[in-house]
């Protein structure tokens, strides 16, 4: 007897003809006018359920098969055969049906079978990895980041697990979470009245990380080519489909690289990425096009087939006030693009992904490397077509006298990045690095329009429930 997946039963493996068991929850269940009951079995290994077919001859049938419903579980031994129906390789004859977990009330089953808005789903996170839509994004989300893993060990990088909780506000943005072990009943306080963060468990002030990027760094500069991939903390008030308060985030970073060497990492790692989830996922691809996206397989194709782009920021700028277009946040040279401006220029302007560089200096982070017009420094974003900004980056100040000139001119105290400025100190070198949001991501993969959908427990302003 084998034990088998769903996934590997629909292969046909092991072959026609041989007695296997399989285990999962029922979507489905009809019965013929012949008295023979039809389940669709599904155990998340794969797209499409599998068929058992249940003959009233098992001693169960009466007392157990006809009160099977939505959401049971069950285990299911019997014999692989080729299946008659329409769009199904193969299904099982049952020789025997046991029922491991009943459903207690099937009225009350929120996950029944039909089409469920994303909105009720997400009220049911808990149970939503059952549905067709939910189970495809998560195989489509391991799946990516199984391909970043391989990528990166198979261009030699090393994965450096960067700290969760930090002192340090990398992006400068004060969007951080506070970690504490002080009483909120009894804080202690200053002579001056503050809270007392000395007597806190850390001696000072500590956040959950809102990057890795400057621990990163340091190992950057000591083994060449490394990344991190991991959860990421931002208390942003941004109530939208592309912001989360933790998401996942991949951050590579490599020495004696300039900023065309980062577009060129982040163009290789995202084409990587789409041809492996081609591949690995089609099905759950083929359904996201059918029933989510028309051209969620066509412009990962498209993607793939093309150079990305390449644009100045000042030409960008210049773009988009000629395009005669009415934006709701006005252009003018110094702004941060705004969604719709990315969105205008990677997909209308120029119809594929683009990487923008050179920003000016004023609405960016104090480790970007300044340029020689001392008003723009090398960071870059890739915006891709019906999304937006999907990866930051940016060359680092690696020149010790410039990175203090901006660390003056920003009001950052000095001591306070004393390690940071010592890998500039001994044995600097020019390095490269950019984040990479895994949700943005699998949005765009997937054509499912809120990162909310497409993570486990999403954690988002007011929830944290489950
Ligand atoms: O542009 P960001 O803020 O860059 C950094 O954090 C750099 N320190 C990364 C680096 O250079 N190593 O964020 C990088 C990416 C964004 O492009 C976006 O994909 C994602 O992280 N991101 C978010 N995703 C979901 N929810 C949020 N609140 C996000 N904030 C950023």
């Amino acid at each position: 007897m084998t034990f088998s997946s769903v996934k590997s039963l629909l292969a046909g493996l092991p072959p026609e003809g041989s007695e296997i068991n399989v285990q999962g929850w029922v979507r489905t269940k009809r019965e013929s006018k012949a008295g023979i009951a039809f389940i669709a079995l599904h155990d998340g290994s794969c797209f499409d359920p599998i068929q058992l077919v249940v003959p009233q001859e098992l001693p169960n049938f009466e007392q157990e098969v006809t009160k099977i419903t939505s959401g049971c579980s069950i285990s299911a031994t019997g014999t692989l055969v080729a299946s008659q129906g329409k769009g199904q390789t193969y299904e099982i004859q049952v020789t025997k049906i046991e029922v491991i977990g009943w459903v207690d009330n099937p009225d009350t089953y929120p996950m029944q079978p039909k089409r469920h808005t994303v909105e009720f789903l997400r009220e049911v996170a808990h149970l939503r990895p059952r549905t067709n839509l939910i189970g495809a994004v998560t195989r489509v989300r391991n799946c990516v980041s199984q391909a970043v893993h391989r990528y990166f060990n198979e261009n030699g990088y090393c994965w450096i697990h960067t700290p969760i909780i930090t002192a340090s506000d990398c992006e400068g943005a004060g969007e951080m979470f506070r970690v504490s072990s002080l009483d909120l009943a009894n804080l202690p306080r200053t002579a001056s009245g503050d809270i007392d963060y000395s007597q806190d468990f850390f001696g000072k002030e500590s956040f959950l990380t809102v990057s890795g990027q400057l621990n990163l760094e340091a190992y950057c500069l000591a083994m060449s080519k490394v990344y991190t991939f991991g959860p990421t903390f931002r208390a942003e008030n941004s109530n939208t489909s592309r912001h989360l308060a933790e998401f996942w985030m991949i951050e590579p970073e490599i020495a004696f690289a300039d900023i065309d060497d980062l577009i060129n990492l982040a163009e290789d790692l995202l084409k990587y990425i789409f041809r492996c989830v081609l591949t690995e996922c089609a099905d759950d691809m083929a359904f996201f096009a059918q029933r989510v996206e028309k051209t969620a397989i066509t412009r990962l194709e498209h993607i793939i087939n093309h150079d990305f782009a390449r644009l100045d920021y000042t030409d960008a700028i210049d773009i988009l006030q000629k395009s005669g277009k009415q934006f709701e946040h006005p252009v003018s040279w110094g702004i941060d693009l705004q969604t719709e401006h990315e969105r205008f220029l990677s997909e209308e302007h120029i119809g594929r992904p683009v990487a923008v560089v050179n920003y000016p200096k004023d609405i960016k982070a104090f480790y970007m490397r300044m340029n020689d017009d001392q008003k723009t420094v090398a960071a870059m974003d890739i915006l891709a077509p019906g999304i937006g900004e999907i990866i930051g980056g940016s060359q680092r100040e690696e020149r010790l006298n410039v990175l203090d000139h901006r660390l003056a001119e920003m009001e950052l105290d000095k001591e306070d990045y004393s390690w940071y400025r010592d890998l500039r100190r001994y044995g600097t070198v020019p390095h490269a690095g950019f984040g990479l949001g895994l949700e943005r991501l699998v949005s765009y993969i997937t054509g499912v329009a809120n990162v909310r959908d497409v993570i486990p427990f999403p954690r988002t302003r007011r929830n944290a429930d489950f």
